[in-house]
């Protein structure tokens, strides 16, 4: 076998001092960034190809490479490749093996390009994948909630307002709220993926290339859909770092208040939900209990996906144009929010799946804290030829009347009712039942049954 010399850096003829050992151990980014391995060598083949495309390396010297290039995915894959921290990346690791197995010729692969680019290149290729993963995975959570939606058109429970009871609404509805949350989630990762099509390889260092390189063929062939515009912007730009960790935050966000929720209505004081006991953990030293930690850990990795969010911003608020190694950091951060998104996605499915619902206990709490007082103030205006203001303040007196008698608007007297004003009836009480409450409310977006009913066939097809 040839003499290894890539137990040298590169720049080893320029620096005459190896690496301290000390950076080489915490600055190298290879167990990070080997996950781009596949997009590494995909990038590699295609440069390779163009390059031997524009004549700029010969055939001899493109099939060697690629040769080469294929039999590193295949140790890798094989688990068989040796990742050296020495070697500081991803790229670096690659190239090395080139030379182990083809000799200098693996010398012209690294034309035409700086790993400036290449990083780039690894990165948004690796996140275009990612956010088709998330988007399925949305489309699962989607599909779950509109199933429960289904299920629960006529179950009945209190809208809150600052968690005070305010009016009555079906639980489909709620779960409906939560798609549109996940909908929205959907069209912000895919809008992202509108500067992830660009493609940066070919920007070199910072300045382009003297080499006659074709990037509209790199950009076809590694589809994406467009070359970026500007070398400069393109070694310097992080903004698609921050778009999806935004996208991350904001989705694990919107599982995070409804876990919230989960927990309140698991609650011994609310008891509108149980979880079925393969989504709790017990307690090691009370034996009754059944807590709720998967909602609990999907609440608590909003922290985490916040903290890669702002970690990012900061990298980068300080840096001047082009890259910088405080850009390595970008990897690790995507990364791991991406996997924690994705196991949130894959746990809050289950647990959404697991629900039990006590629609005696929803029904039940509905009707407390005279959740149908609007519907009484809306029932005088439409029957009483009053303006709402002047019905709110007459169903204010109902509600104080009701509430200092310990009763329900129900069971107040027709006496009662003519004494705080005498034009009103009983009819106007019996019209703010819980179910007739729900069912009035048709505006568009309201929640009675029947746009329930039409919002998820619509959803439902919609999301095919
Ligand atoms: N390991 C580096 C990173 O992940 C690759 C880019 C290095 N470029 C450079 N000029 N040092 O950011």
């Amino acid at each position: 076998m040839r003499k290894n010399k890539n137990n040298y850096a590169v720049w080893s003829a320029r620096i005459k001092r190896p690496t301290s050992n000390n950076f080489k151990n915490i600055g190298s980014s290879i167990n990070i960034d080997k996950r781009l391995y596949r997009q590494d060598i995909r990038g590699s083949v295609v440069h390779t190809e163009m390059l031997y495309k524009q004549k700029i390396i010969s055939l001899k010297v493109k099939d060697k490479i690629l040769w080469g290039l294929n039999r590193i995915k295949n140790e890798i894959e094989k688990k068989k490749f040796k990742f050296d921290i020495s070697k500081e990346d991803i790229h670096m690791n690659i190239e090395s093996r080139l030379f182990d197995l083809i000799g200098e010729d693996a010398g012209f692969l690294h034309t035409a390009r700086s790993r400036n680019d290449q990083v780039l290149t690894d990165l948004k290729l690796w996140m275009k994948d990612s956010t088709n993963e998330i988007n399925n995975l949305l489309i699962k959570v989607i599909k779950t909630l509109i199933n429960n939606a289904q299920k629960n058109i006529k179950t009945v429970l209190p809208g809150f307002t600052h968690l005070k009871n305010a009016q009555p609404i079906s639980l489909a509805h709620y779960f409906m709220s939560c798609v549109e949350m996940f909908k929205r989630d959907k069209i912000r990762f895919n809008n992202s993926l509108q500067s992830l099509n660009e493609n940066p390889l070919g920007v070199c260092a910072i300045s382009g290339t003297s080499f006659k390189i074709d990037r509209w063929y790199t950009t076809k062939k590694l589809k994406f859909e467009k070359p970026t515009n500007n070398s400069i912007d393109t070694v310097s730009d992080r903004d698609f770092v921050l778009d999806f960790l935004y996208n991350v935050s904001i989705c694990s966000m919107h599982i995070s208040r409804i876990s919230e929720e989960m927990i309140i209505w698991n609650s011994d004081q609310f008891n509108f939900i149980k979880l079925k006991d393969n989504l709790t953990t017990g307690s090691s030293i009370m034996p009754q209990k059944k807590n709720p930690d998967t909602l609990e850990y999907l609440r608590g990795k909003t922290g985490f996906s916040y903290g890669s969010l702002i970690s990012m911003m900061t990298i980068v608020k300080g840096l001047p144009l082009s890259y910088f190694k405080d850009l390595q950091d970008d990897k690790e951060l995507v990364f791991k929010s991406f996997d924690t998104l994705k196991n949130s996605l894959i746990l809050f499915d289950e647990v959404l799946k697991g629900l039990i619902i006590n629609k005696q206990e929803m029904l039940k709490t509905a009707g407390k804290g005279y959740t149908t007082a609007t519907d009484l103030a809306d029932n005088m205006v439409k029957n009483l030829n009053i303006t709402f203001r002047e019905a709110y303040k007459i169903t204010s007196k109902i509600v104080n009347l009701a509430e200092k008698l310990n009763l329900t608007f129900e069971e107040l007297n027709i006496d009662q009712i003519k004494s705080i004003d005498k034009r009103l009836n009983y009819e106007i009480l019996e019209q703010a039942e819980l179910k007739n409450s729900v069912n009035s409310k048709k505006s568009y977006g309201g929640t009675s049954f029947e746009n329930i009913r039409k919002m998820i066939n619509k959803l439902k097809k919609e999301i095919k």
